[in-house]
């Protein structure tokens, strides 16, 4: 899992893989923010981390090289992005796509980039939500694997709107990490093809709290 700061999604994802039963195992926890609070979430957890700061290598693509090679040597499988705020080179999307996958909060295609909360209310739509997709070298363009909806409140700030939309990430990551995981995505011609799960897996609907 690569990380930037606070790791509520990893930590989310360390509880569900705390389950005997679940797909994934996290074998590393990497930041490129030293003292990012994530880090010790996986150590309470017994996980390993590694820190490695984008400001130590002269361009994108030897940063990216360096965090190949961390995950090469502990023998990752798949790379699950949550709040790791660096864009990837075109190269290190191609050869870990299918294998790669990010949290966004927002219902994409919609609303990409930065302060998507303020994007979601200055636009006045009164669903939002959040996405797990596949990453591809455009930036939050990648094959959707899992969705929820959760309300826009007439009463909403952007505080409140990503402290409800948060939650539902909270549930979709676990959900969406498990598809991949345990073989029921993957990524075909530029899309997500699912195999052996209903029809609505990857759907969630959160209510008015
Ligand atoms: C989450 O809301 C995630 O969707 C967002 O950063 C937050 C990280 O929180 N990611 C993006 O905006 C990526 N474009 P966390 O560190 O508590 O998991």
């Amino acid at each position: 899992m690569l990380i930037s700061g606070r790791g509520s999604n990893l930590q989310a994802l360390i509880d569900a893989a705390s389950d005997a039963n679940y797909p994934a195992e996290i074998a590393l926890v990497l930041s490129n923010v030293a003292g990012a609070p994530g880090l010790e979430r996986a150590v309470r957890a017994g996980i390993a981390t590694r820190t490695i700061s984008h400001r130590d290598y002269a361009s994108r693509e030897e940063f990216d090289a360096a965090v190949e090679k961390i995950l090469v040597d502990a023998a990752i499988d798949l790379v699950c992005l949550a709040g790791f705020m660096r864009v990837f080179s075109d190269g290190f999307a191609r050869r870990w796509q299918g294998r790669l996958i990010n949290i966004h909060p927002s219902l994409l295609p919609a609303f990409k980039g930065l302060n998507v909360h303020r994007q979601v209310l200055d636009a006045g739509v009164r669903i939002s939500g959040c996405s797990v997709h596949f990453v591809v070298p455009e930036l939050d363009s990648g094959p959707i694997i899992a969705q929820s909806a959760v309300p826009v409140l007439t009463t909403d700030d952007e505080s409140a709107l990503a402290a409800r939309t948060l939650a539902a990430e909270h549930a979709l990551y676990p959900m969406a990490l498990a598809l991949l995981a345990g073989g029921r995505v993957k990524l075909a011609d530029g899309r997500s093809v699912f195999s052996e799960t209903p029809a609505h897996a990857g759907s969630l609907f959160v209510p008015t709290a």
